[in-house]
C-alpha cells in the first residue's frame, strides 16, 4: 500500500454553495490544487514522505468563509482559499510543514 502525507479536502463547488456562493471561485481553487499537486511531484509513490491525496469535498460543515479546505491529518481549515492561495498553502503548509495561521479558520484533531 502506498504511504500517504496528507489528504486535502477541498469545498469547491458544493451542491448547496453555502461557504462560497461563486462556484466559479471554488472551480478555480480545484483546478489549481490538482495542477500543483501534479506539477510539484505530490502524487508519486517514490515520494519519500508519501503522496498527497486530493477530494472535492460537497461541504465540510463549515458552511462560512469559502472556499474551505481541510489539510489531514493536521486538521487544520483553511477559509478563503482562493486559486492564489492555494500554492502558498501546498508549498508552505503541505511541503514544509509550517501552517498559514492567518488563514486558518479552524482546527479538528479527529478525537485526539
Ligand atoms: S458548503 Fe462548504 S463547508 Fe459547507
Amino acid at each position: 500500500m502506498v504511504r500517504v502525507s496528507h489528504h486535502l479536502l477541498l469545498c469547491a463547488t458544493p451542491t448547496k454553495a453555502l461557504c462560497c456562493p461563486d462556484p466559479e471561485l471554488g472551480a478555480a481553487s480545484w483546478a489549481r490544487l490538482k495542477q500543483l499537486v501534479r506539477e510539484l511531484g505530490l502524487e508519486n509513490p517514490a515520494r519519500e514522505q508519501g503522496i498527497v491525496l486530493r477530494t472535492k469535498a460537497d461541504c465540510l460543515r463549515i458552511c462560512a468563509e469559502g472556499p474551505i479546505l481541510l489539510i489531514w491529518p493536521d486538521g487544520v481549515i483553511y477559509g478563503g482559499v482562493s486559486a492564489e492561495r492555494v500554492e502558498r498553502i501546498i508549498k508552505e503548509h503541505v511541503i514544509s510543514g509550517v501552517p498559514i495561521e492567518t488563514w486558518v479558520v479552524g482546527r479538528n484533531q479527529f478525537g485526539r
